[in-house]
């Protein structure tokens, strides 16, 4: 029986091979949070750069093998932070059975992350459409992790003018896309003013994904 703590609900799809795992997390939170803390504390959140020159207002941080990085040069994935030039943290147990298990409910089986992207929003921050096209392999998901404040994410198309769908995201949910939904387009709108009782005044994301 689950208790009032840990409510989840059935899988939401939201497309052929595009699912919402409502809640799915929640029971790992407890495990979840001091890994996110020691992260943070090796790889601290951090403005990146368009290739345009322009500062990318969420702010981002990696664990895995690989981390995907932004500046003049273009958008890449790099096997070491550029703040530190050391490798980037080692994806946590916790990450990777989360992992494993969301791609599998998802109908992804064998998925083993190698990277890790991690998003800090603050009210107001948003994520503009884009396809998710920098990992070397299509045929592997994206796994993505909401917590604190809730999100409306937009689930578009193959191109970037066809209409987005909302969805709303909430402290705990997955979100898993791949096969024929692995390039769709997709965002998040203005983050809402709120306040979450453990993270506060913010969002984090962090999507598992395999990249090299
Ligand atoms: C992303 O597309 O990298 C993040 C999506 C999200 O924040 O939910
Ligand atoms: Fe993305």
């Amino acid at each position: 029986m689950q208790t009032e703590l840990f409510t989840s609900s059935d899988p939401h799809w939201l497309g052929k091979q595009v699912v919402v795992l409502p809640g799915f997390v929640l029971d790992r939170f407890e495990r979840l949070l001091p890994a996110l803390r020691q992260i943070v504390l090796a790889a601290p959140f951090r403005n990146m750069t368009t290739p345009g020159g322009r500062t990318i207002a969420v702010r981002v941080t990696n664990c895995g093998e690989l981390g995907w990085i932004s500046d003049l040069h273009g958008y890449r994935y790099s096997p070491v932070d550029p703040l530190s030039g050391k490798p980037w943290p080692a994806l946590p147990e916790v990450f990777l059975e989360l992992a494993r298990s969301a791609a599998h409910s998802a109908g992804f089986e064998d998925f083993t992350a190698d990277a890790c992207l991690i998003n800090s929003y603050l009210p107001g921050n948003r994520l503009t459409l884009h396809q998710d096209r920098n990992e070397r392999d299509f045929s592997q998901p994206i796994v993505s992790v909401s917590l604190g404040l809730p999100a409306t994410f937009l689930l578009g198309g193959h191109t970037r003018a066809e209409r987005t769908q909302r969805v709303a995201l909430q402290h705990g949910d997955v979100m898993v896309w791949g096969g024929e939904d692995r390039l769709r387009f997709h965002g998040i709108l203005p983050l809402q003013d709120g306040r979450h009782p453990v993270l506060g005044a913010r969002r984090i994301n962090f999507t598992l994904r395999k990249a090299g």
